[in-house]
């Protein structure tokens, strides 16, 4: 039986910008700037959609080892976007969360998420998720962290009591993941949340992913069935 519902968290890797570049012979983070126009698009298709849950893989851990200047006019566009985007958030009822390595980012940029979060938090709407310094190795060694800090007990472990030292606690597992680009791999994205998920890859380059290729996606996961792990009859859908 296939599912038929839309997914309730999806995930997406925002691949492509530096080839959208090239390919116009401008400099890679011309690929960023259209890139970063193109996610309003995209996180208001979802929310019209009713997806509970959106993340979108903004900056990896990974991409710290990037050119200093291609470092910076992401830092900018981030900064930026926090300072513009924040009204339009709260009007559209959205919960803005960061996940990632926060203590890595610049000061200016960890004041405005953390504004964002404070000012977002009582909304009802759609969570977007930015993973912004993220890794899911790394998120899964300060979930690790946590636990012990907390005095968490070895009797206590299992996945549910673990989930929930995750950037990602109390938001359910990711469901859809969709990768532009035309690679095929995950990349240290939601490695934990990604267990069951669907995958979704298309070589659009993030900058031209439209709103009809979102829906194009969520039409493909709805026809999938997931079995998670059991037999076809008794599986949950
Ligand atoms: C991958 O393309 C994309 C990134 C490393 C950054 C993604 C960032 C954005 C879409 C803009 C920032 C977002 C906001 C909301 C401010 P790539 O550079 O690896 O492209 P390539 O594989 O073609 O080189």
């Amino acid at each position: 039986m296939t599912d038929h519902t839309i997914p309730k968290h999806v995930g997406i890797i925002m691949d492509g910008n530096g080839r959208w570049a090239n390919q116009r012979g401008m400099p890679r983070v011309e690929g960023h700037r259209k890139g970063a126009g193109r996610t309003k698009e995209i996180i208001e298709a979802a929310a019209d959609l009713g997806i509970k849950t959106l993340t979108l893989y903004a900056f990896s851990i990974e991409n710290w080892k990037r050119p200093h200047d291609e470092v910076i006019t992401l830092m900018d566009l981030l900064d930026f976007y926090l300072k513009t985007e924040i009204e339009d958030l709260l009007n559209k009822g959205l919960v803005f969360k960061v996940i990632g390595n926060k203590e890595k980012l610049p000061d200016n940029i960890q004041y405005l998420v953390e504004e964002a979060e404070r000012i977002t938090g009582s909304n009802t709407g759609m969570n977007l998720m930015m993973a912004i310094s993220y890794g899911g190795r790394d998120e899964i060694v300060r979930a690790v962290k946590r636990f012990i800090e907390k005095g968490g007990d070895m009797d206590e472990v299992n996945e549910e009591s673990f989930e929930e030292n995750l950037d990602t606690g109390g938001v359910t597992p990711v469901d859809l993941i969709i990768r532009t680009g035309g690679e095929k791999r995950i990349s240290n994205f939601l490695v934990w949340q990604a267990a069951y998920a669907e995958l979704f890859f298309t070589d659009t380059l993030w900058p031209d992913f439209t709103k009809e290729e979102f829906i194009y996606a969520i039409e493909d996961y709805k026809l999938r069935q997931r079995r998670f792990g059991m037999i076809p009859d008794k599986a949950e859908t």
